[in-house]
């Protein structure tokens, strides 16, 4: 069993994957500067699972990233994951993340290079990379956005188009990842994520609102709906997610220097009311307010995930219905993480 460095470890969606790593057997180098909600709570839960190896630090910090990759230049994956990763918060404070997510980006690129790290280097990217989406007309139906003439959604060929300082903080790491394949050689591959959901997504309200819409029926808190809650997303499912993360490792030759679309696609698209409405059937127990629509929020998207199925076999295997039941029970029987 091999070692996986997985930067931002501690994370939701980190911390679902270094889990399953350390089950596995592998030792796991986890860089996390433990700036997130719950990170800690996250750390006590995978201690005890396995070979884990805990740095506390900053991609910020050129030289720490340098120090540690070439301290584990035998590494068999690397997951960067590490990130700032909410829009209004990148409103709120450009340069922060600008450098968390661009320079701490190059950072661990440029650490990878220098210990001359030859193994499979992902990088969690966004959707937000395609913008506002201006040239998709957009039909509004009774409780959604519909994109017009795209039924498989949006692939990689729609150009890129970052908007807000989020979008071009991760959108210039995602083209950074991409060229130091072609420049250097690096075994990048670069995931454009949609919407994820699922286990241990402590976050606030908009790292995840299908988590956040979800704990708030379990546990009884208010929910905000930003707009007319019309706006759609394909939603996945955090353990397909770590699939894909390992079908792209597995398929490195076919995967190094490209770009996918990782999301749930069409069958999986959702809007918040029809969310709302599922939660809730009698909609009498939410304590659901609407407020002004928040910067650069697209009013639909769907990813149309083709290119990962066709070149690396990978698909998303668990529905929303089912996904949804198991963040509702896991909520559940662990009410006391959200008090
Ligand atoms: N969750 C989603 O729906 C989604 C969608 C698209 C892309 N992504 C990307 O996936 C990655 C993981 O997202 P997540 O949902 O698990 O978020 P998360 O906030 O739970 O995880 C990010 C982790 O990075 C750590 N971190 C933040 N700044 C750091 C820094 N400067 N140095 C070291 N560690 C730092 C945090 O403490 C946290 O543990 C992010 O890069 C995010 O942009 C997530």
């Amino acid at each position: 069993m091999g070692k996986i460095i997985v930067t931002g470890g501690a994370g939701f969606i980190g911390s679902n994957a270094v889990s399953r790593y350390l089950r596995q057997g592998h030792r796991v180098i986890v860089i996390d500067n433990l700036s997130r909600k719950g990170t800690r709570l996250n750390l006590r839960w995978l201690c005890p699972q396995g070979k884990l190896e805990f740095i506390e630090s900053d991609v910020r910090d050129a030289e720490e990233m340098d120090r540690i990759f070439e301290h584990h230049a035998d590494a068999e994956l690397v997951l960067h994951l590490a990130g700032q990763v909410a829009v209004t918060c990148s409103v709120a404070d450009a340069r922060e993340d600008f450098e968390i997510n661009a320079l701490g980006s190059f950072n661990v690129l440029e650490s990878v290079r220098k210990a001359g790290i030859d193994c499979p280097v992902l990088y969690s990217s966004t959707n937000k990379v395609y913008g506002g989406l201006e040239d998709v007309n957009v039909i509004e139906e009774e409780e959604r956005y519909r994109l017009d003439g795209r039924p498989m959604g949006v692939s990689e060929q729609q150009p890129l188009d970052f908007h807000s300082p989020y979008g071009c903080s991760k959108g210039a790491a995602d083209q950074y990842f991409r060229d130091y394949h072609r420049i250097y050689g690096l075994r990048t591959v670069v995931l454009r994520q949609s919407c994820i959901y699922g286990y241990r997504q402590f976050g606030v309200e908009d790292q995840g609102w299908v988590a956040w819409f979800i704990i708030a029926a379990e546990i009884g808190r208010p929910i905000t709906i930003y707009g007319d809650g019309k706006q759609v997303r394909d939603v996945l499912f955090v353990d397909d997610l770590i699939d894909a993360y390992d079908a792209a490792a597995a398929h490195i030759d076919i995967t190094e220097g490209r770009v996918y679309n990782i999301g749930g696609g069409p069958a999986n698209g959702m809007s918040l009311r029809e969310l709302l409405a599922y939660l809730t059937p009698d909609h009498k127990s939410l304590d659901c307010s609407y407020s002004d629509w928040r910067q650069g929020d697209q009013r639909a998207f769907v990813s149309d995930i083709r290119r990962a199925h066709s070149e690396f076999g990978w698909s998303p295997r668990v529905s929303t219905a089912e996904g949804i039941g198991r963040l509702q029970g896991w909520v559940a029987q662990n009410r006391e993480l959200f008090q």
